[in-house]
């Protein structure tokens, strides 16, 4: 993994030596864009976050990691947790941050003694506390919570609820976590990978990050993968990657369907295999699932969708609703008695919700029933009722 080959404390020497709108430029040079997701641009994140008016600022790593079949940050936090805390660090020098915490995934918490244990020990160093690396008024220190198990709360705007002890739900934005984050303070939420890249990037520079991966999609991205392939696992590769060169790799070449971006993500079949995974072609936050010729796309959808309706909040109608809706006609389709009509509503449907409901989750809700009635309309339609 690349991760293993930066000299651990070079990416905040780096920082530390140069004025923090230079640590930004050299963000923004990388094209480095958040490994959460959603592929925002961290530069910017953090250049808003930094020119937000507060005297108090906050660096949050999200390690809630709930998105099924991702495993890549539990990989990156049980290795290279120093090389986390040393990118948050880093986001500090950059926004003017003095705190900074974990929001860690409910189920990991036997990690917790190990990641407390490498945050000790870069406080009795000096990488972390007071005048960090002998900087006079660099103060940072980071502490460790636990999240609340639930998905939503991978959110940034409900983590940062859960947080505050709230119950995690979403918040209207405007005002984004930029300026009204943790406690009303400006913040920036980042994932972890996201924070380990930026370290990388100081250390060996915008260009060697930029070498690999597209115009638009700069650098490497860890994937995790698991399903019907031959070598399970977390894979640092390049972004544009096609799925056919992954599923090379992984040992997954007979596969009939890839899931890219986990349960929110995309179900591609086998004629699009040489698409590239990219923010601007198939995006992901670095989940992949495998699913061999034997399986049934049908049951996968019903899969992910019984998910969204645990996971649902229950704020906003079209989630709460529009889930229930298209489960029931995936139940149909099984049975045979949905009409292609019934079909095409529930299709409208769907995309009503990616367009009405308040938050990522009930916008990506739909996405695996749609791309499964629209790349698999010859299974499904071998089940329905013809009228
Ligand atoms: C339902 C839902 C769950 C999410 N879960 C996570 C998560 O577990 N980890 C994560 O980094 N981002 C998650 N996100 C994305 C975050 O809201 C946010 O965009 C991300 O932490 C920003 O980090 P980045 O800019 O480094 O990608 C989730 C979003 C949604 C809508
Ligand atoms: S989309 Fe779903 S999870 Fe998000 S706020 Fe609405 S009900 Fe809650």
């Amino acid at each position: 993994m690349t991760f293993g080959e930066i000299e651990p404390g070079a990416g905040l020497k780096s920082a530390l030596a140069r004025p923090p709108a230079d640590v930004l430029a050299r963000i923004d040079a990388s094209g480095l864009r958040g490994r959460g997701g959603a592929g925002f641009p961290t530069s910017l994140k953090w250049e808003l976050a930094q020119k937000s008016k507060g005297d108090k600022k906050y660096v949050i790593c999200n390690a809630d990691e709930g998105e099924p079949g991702t495993f890549k940050d539990r990989v990156i936090l049980g290795d290279f947790a120093d090389m986390v805390f040393e990118g948050m660090t880093i986001a500090a020098v950059a926004i003017g941050a003095r705190h900074g915490i974990v929001y860690l995934r409910a189920e990991y918490t036997y990690l917790r003694g190990h990641l407390e244990a490498v945050l000790q020990r870069r406080r009795e160093n000096n990488l972390l506390g007071e005048n960090i690396c002998g900087r006079e008024g660099f103060d940072f220190d980071i502490e460790v919570h636990m999240g609340a198990g639930s998905y939503v709360c991978g959110e940034e705007t409900a983590l940062i609820e859960s947080l505050e002890g709230q119950r995690g739900e979403p918040r209207n934005r405007p005002p984004f976590p930029i300026d009204t984050g943790y406690l009303g303070n400006p913040t920036t939420v980042n994932n972890v990978e996201t924070f380990a890249w930026a370290v990388c990037i100081l250390a060996k520079g915008a260009d060697w990050f930029k070498r690999l991966g597209t115009e638009k999609s700069t650098g490497h991205k860890l994937f995790s993968v698991s399903g019907d392939c031959r070598r399970p696992g977390v894979y640092d590769l390049p972004l544009g990657i096609t799925v056919a060169e992954l599923l090379a790799e992984v040992g997954g070449e007979d596969a009939k369907a890839v899931q890219v971006g986990g349960a929110a993500g995309q179900c591609i079949p086998r004629r699009d295999f040489q698409r590239g995974i990219a923010y601007e072609d198939i995006p992901t936050g670095g989940s992949i699932i495998v699913f061999g010729p034997g399986r049934d796309m049908l049951r996968v959808a019903k899969n992910f969708l019984e998910f969204f309706i645990d996971e649902s909040c229950g704020q906003c109608t079209p989630c709460r609703e529009g889930a229930p809706r298209l489960l029931e006609g995936i139940e149909m389709l099984h049975r045979g008695d949905c009409s292609m009509t019934y079909l095409d509503e529930l299709c409208s449907l769907g995309e009503t919700m990616q367009l009405a409901s308040k938050c990522g989750l009930g916008q990506t809700a739909p996405s695996t029933f749609l791309s499964v009635v629209q790349n698999f309309r010859d299974e499904i339609l071998g089940r329905t009722g013809g009228n």
